[in-house]
């Protein structure tokens, strides 16, 4: 027997595969953007909106508080980016299923501003009336007059953080500043105006009981949602709770156990749902209503990232923008060129796990599109991990699909990282940084980097 047995709970997986890190090779990039794509040209398209009305204490992505005259210069930015990234053979030659306006908080922009990034977007890109648009953002800031200015740009599905809807946990701990009679209030204009809308949860937060956890799911559950997303708390650097639990001591370490429980505690609630059909590790949809940006994203499908610190997938190359929202700013204005900042050329092994470690965010990894897009059967290039993992009692194949057991939905970002081989990157979600320092041991880890004091926080 070969099977392995994964000691600590990943949290979370790769969101993206190679991680870019090389030199940017502008003329590598130009060459490639510069023929069509092949046969294979699905694509979706990621806006990265780095400003918040809030910073949250869990929160490592890239935003910040902003001024107007920033979010407009930022919005000059990135609509120039959407021009010339249309200029190219390449993404000339993509079919985009589905857009996502991500953040960071994009409803944190004016009416006239989101309105302005979208006639941009079909102006240049000119996704099809069928395509799927997500807007993401707080629930507070869905107000009228963005929500016309969001459904007339053909926006057809939001998504907003709730995290938690316990008041006391919201204010004393997570920095956020609405209770839940305003969330309410909230998900009631979404379920008004929106046929489609996500809600995240976080579990595993300070002081979050067995109840409040309970409590949390079924609300979720009942809200009128058509998908949910539940994340566990995963500390991240440059975070609040990067000093509260990993500096100050404020909090204890996560427990790993307790994690595994509230998961398994919002399964069971889950299982007597209308959301029982859940299509990915963490997602849950109602019938029909998965999210096509992440499946389309899981399928491997090109990615087209713009905007501050976003990340995509185009030609063959994984890459990032610069971060700085104020060097973005710059280098558009100054040089009218993108600010690329970090890209990898996959090689062609790349390119086959990249198929396992997007494409495992789904519980059901169809295979057949693997030997015809690679030549090769996943069987063969992926033997070893296969065998591993099946033994291990994480996956079953069945037929020409992969699945998780029982047990593996609850390693599945193990299992994806199993997949990223020699090159298994950082855990987290794509541009932040999570504690642990190989990534793998994301609770064990907080009390050595207590003890050794050898981290500061950046918050
Ligand atoms: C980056 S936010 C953007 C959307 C919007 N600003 C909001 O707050 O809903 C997307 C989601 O990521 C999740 N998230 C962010 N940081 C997290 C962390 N450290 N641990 C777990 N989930 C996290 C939250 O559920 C959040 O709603
Ligand atoms: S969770 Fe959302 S609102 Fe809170 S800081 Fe992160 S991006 Fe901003």
């Amino acid at each position: 027997m070969s099977g392995i047995s994964f000691k600590h709970r990943e949290p979370i997986g790769s969101s993206t595969f190679p991680m870019p890190g090389d030199a940017v090779d502008l003329q590598v990039i130009e060459s490639r953007l510069a023929r069509p794509a092949d046969r294979f040209n699905g694509a979706t398209i990621y806006l990265h909106i780095p400003f918040c009305d809030q910073i949250c204490s869990f929160c490592g992505f890239n935003k910040a508080v902003s001024t107007e005259a920033t979010k407009d210069r930022y919005v000059n930015a990135l609509i120039r980016e959407i021009t010339l990234q249309a200029q190219s053979p390449y993404v000339q030659s993509l079919s985009f299923g589905a857009v996502y306006l991500g953040g960071g908080t994009p409803n944190a922009l004016s009416a006239e501003q989101l309105g302005r990034i979208l006639e941009a977007l079909h102006t240049h890109f000119r996704p099809a009336g069928s395509t799927e648009i997500t807007c993401e953002g707080i629930v507070q800031n869905f107000t009228r007059e963005r929500i016309d200015v969001l459904k007339a740009h053909g926006v057809n599905r939001v998504s907003a953080g709730i995290q938690t809807f316990d008041r006391e946990i919201r204010a004393a701990h997570l920095h956020m500043r609405d209770g839940r009679e305003e969330l309410l209030e909230g998900i009631a204009k979404l379920r008004n105006n929106f046929s489609n809308f996500n809600l995240d949860f976080i579990y595993n937060l300070p002081n979050q009981t067995d109840a409040i956890w309970e409590d949390d799911v079924h609300m979720a559950l009942t809200s009128g949602a058509t998908h949910l997303t539940l994340y566990p708390l995963v500390l991240l650097e440059n975070t609040i709770f990067y000093a509260d639990y990993v500096k100050n001591g404020k909090y204890a370490s996560p427990e790993e156990d307790r994690e595994i429980a509230m998961y398994r505690a919002a399964m069971r609630q889950v299982a007597d749902s209308p959301f029982r059909n859940r299509y990915s590790v963490r997602d849950f949809a109602l019938p029909g209503r998965d999210c096509r940006y992440i499946r389309m994203n899981a399928e491997s499908n090109h990615i087209l990232a713009l905007g501050a610190g976003a990340h995509g997938y185009l030609a063959g190359f994984t890459y990032r923008t610069t971060r700085s929202t104020q060097h973005y700013m710059n280098h558009v204005e100054q040089h009218g060129t993108i600010p690329f900042d970090a890209m990898r050329l996959a090689t062609a092994d790349e390119q086959m796990r990249r198929y396992a470690v997007m494409g495992l965010r789904m519980r059901d990894l169809d295979l057949a599109p693997f030997e015809e897009r690679f030549g090769r059967s996943f069987f063969d290039v992926f033997a070893r991990e296969i065998e591993d993992l099946s033994e291990g009692g994480y996956l079953v194949v069945n037929g020409d699909r992969l699945n998780f057991t029982e047990k593996g939905d609850v390693w599945a970002n193990n299992v994806r990282t199993f997949f990223e081989g020699k090159a298994a990157t950082n855990v987290g979600y794509t541009d932040t940084v999570s504690i642990g320092q190989d990534g793998k041991t994301h609770y064990s880890t907080i009390s050595r980097l207590k003890a050794s004091g050898d981290v500061e926080a950046n918050v």
